[in-house]
C-alpha cells in the first residue's frame, strides 16, 4: 500500500487521538495531534500573563507569535510524541482544565491558525501521516486520501474526559467538564476562520456505542478495502 494521508476531525473528546495513535502504530505512520499545538499556544499565553479571568489579550499574543517554537518529540516509553514549547516538555501542562477553558479562544485567532497550519502542512508533505484536529480534512489537507469525521454525544464525551482527568489526579466536577465540552463545541463550530465542519468527502463515525477496538477494526477494514 502506498503511503496515504489520514485526516481525522471531530468534536472534542470523540476519541480522535486514540484512533489516530492506533492507526499510526499499525501502519508505521507519523501521528500529529494538532490540538496539542493550539493548547501549547494557549499555555504560552498563560505563561506570559496575557490572560486575566475571561479576557485574552489577542493583540499581544499575535505580536509574540514569532517567539513561539513548537515541536513534537517521540517518547518511546509512552509510545507517542510529546509537545515541546520553546524546547520545554509541556505535555502535562497543556492538558489541564485551565488550558481547555482558554484554548478555543486562542484557536479563533486567524494569525495563530495560519502559523500552525503552515507547520502542519510541512509535517505532512511526504504523506504517511495521521493528523487529528478540527480542520484537517477541510483546510490543512483538503486532498487527504482518507477523511474521518468523529462524533459522539456530549455526555459520552464529557464522561470520557472526566475519567481521564480524574485518572491524572485533577480535581474537577463532571458538570464543569460537560460545560467545557459544550462551550468548546459551540465556539469551534461558530468561529469565522476554519470552523469545525464535516468535509463533504469525509466518512462519519459515531462512536458513542463503539469500543476502541471496534472502532479501530472498522477503520482498518475501510483502509484495506479502499487502499490495499
Ligand atoms: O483536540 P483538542 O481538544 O486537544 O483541541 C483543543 C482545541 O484546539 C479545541 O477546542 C479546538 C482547537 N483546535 C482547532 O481549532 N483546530 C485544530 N486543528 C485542532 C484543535
Amino acid at each position: 500500500m502506498n503511503n496515504i494521508t489520514i485526516a481525522i476531525d471531530g468534536f472534542s473528546s470523540t476519541g480522535k487521538s486514540t484512533l489516530a495513535k492506533q492507526l499510526a502504530n499499525h501502519l508505521g505512520y507519523v501521528y500529529v495531534d494538532t490540538g496539542a499545538m493550539y493548547r501549547a499556544v494557549a499555555f504560552f499565553a498563560m505563561q506570559n500573563k496575557l490572560v486575566a479571568e475571561d479576557f485574552l489579550d489577542k493583540e499581544s499574543l499575535i505580536k509574540k507569535l514569532p517567539e513561539i517554537k513548537l515541536r513534537f518529540q517521540f517518547n518511546a516509553s509512552m509510545g507517542f510524541a510529546e509537545m515541546f514549547l520553546n524546547d520545554v516538555n509541556v505535555e502535562n501542562e497543556i492538558r489541564t482544565i485551565e488550558v481547555s477553558r482558554l484554548v478555543s479562544k486562542v484557536a479563533e485567532i486567524s494569525e495563530v491558525r495560519a502559523k500552525l497550519v503552515e507547520q502542519q502542512q510541512a509535517m505532512g508533505k511526504n504523506k504517511g501521516i495521521v493528523m487529528d484536529g478540527r480542520d484537517i480534512g477541510t483546510v490543512v489537507f483538503p486532498d487527504a486520501e482518507l477523511k474521518l469525521f468523529m462524533t459522539a454525544s456530549a455526555h459520552t464525551r464529557a464522561k470520557r474526559r472526566f475519567d481521564e482527568l480524574e485518572e491524572k489526579g485533577q480535581n474537577v466536577s463532571y458538570e464543569d467538564v460537560l460545560q467545557n465540552v459544550q462551550e468548546r463545541d459551540y465556539i469551534d463550530t461558530h468561529r469565522d476562520d476554519s470552523p469545525l465542519v464535516k468535509a463533504h468527502d469525509a466518512i462519519e463515525i459515531d462512536n458513542s456505542t463503539l469500543t476502541k477496538k471496534e472502532q479501530f477494526d472498522l477503520v482498518l477494514d475501510l483502509i484495506h478495502k479502499f487502499f490495499a
